[in-house]
């Protein structure tokens, strides 16, 4: 596979979707600069994400937009893209709920999601939240024990974890949502810095 667009026009790959993924209005694909030294994975497409066919557009986009912005890091330098390529979710009347993907979903995007990484070729992939921690590391790992760790993905690309902007989102306390953000803040901003 020579680019991105090719990886793109083959999915899905190797194995069948899950059933759920029929459900989904589009696949969402990575988006960035292919040669991009930093990749951040997140978990799958949300609502919003997955109408506008674009990675992190709905409310967690904008809060890493703002981490981002804080951190000194412009997302335009950054390959943004899930561990899951469609929305999982359950319908409750006009709503369309979030449901988390299981360990066999994570498999089935994983060959997608390797190759990526490979035509890519960034020096780091930031694992936001633990499903893309667990998709990346091809094991489940306690996201809290695994910040600050220089981790490997399963091909040898360096990793490292934070934690997802959604889970920023639902901390009531703003106290600890305050402190939290600092730390993604402080995560985005070395994992810039050892990419660079
Ligand atoms: N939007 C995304 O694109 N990915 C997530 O993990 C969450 C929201």
């Amino acid at each position: 596979m020579d680019d991105l667009d090719a990886l793109r026009a083959r999915f899905p790959p190797a194995r069948d979707l899950p059933d759920w993924a029929a459900r989904a209005t589009q696949p969402v694909f990575g988006e960035g600069p292919p040669g991009a030294a930093l990749m951040l994975v997140g978990e799958q497409p949300g609502d919003e994400e997955d109408r506008a066919g674009r990675p992190f557009v709905g409310p967690a986009g904008r809060l890493l937009d703002t981490l981002l912005e804080r951190a000194g890091v412009p997302r335009r330098d950054t390959y943004v893209t899930n561990a899951v390529k469609h929305f999982k979710f359950t319908q409750a009347g006009k709503r369309r709920l979030h449901q988390s993907p299981n360990a066999g979903d994570i498999a089935h995007y994983r060959p997608f999601l390797r190759a990526e990484i490979a035509l890519v070729a960034p020096r780091l992939v930031l694992a936001l939240g633990a499903t893309a921690l667990q998709a990346l590391a091809g094991k489940a790992l306690p996201v809290g024990r695994s910040r600050g760790m220089a981790l490997r993905t399963q091909d040898g690309v360096p990793l490292r974890a934070t934690m997802h902007p959604s889970a920023l989102l639902r901390l009531r306390d703003a106290e600890s949502r305050a402190e939290e953000q600092a730390r993604c803040v402080a995560d985005l901003r070395a994992a810039y810095a050892e990419a660079s």
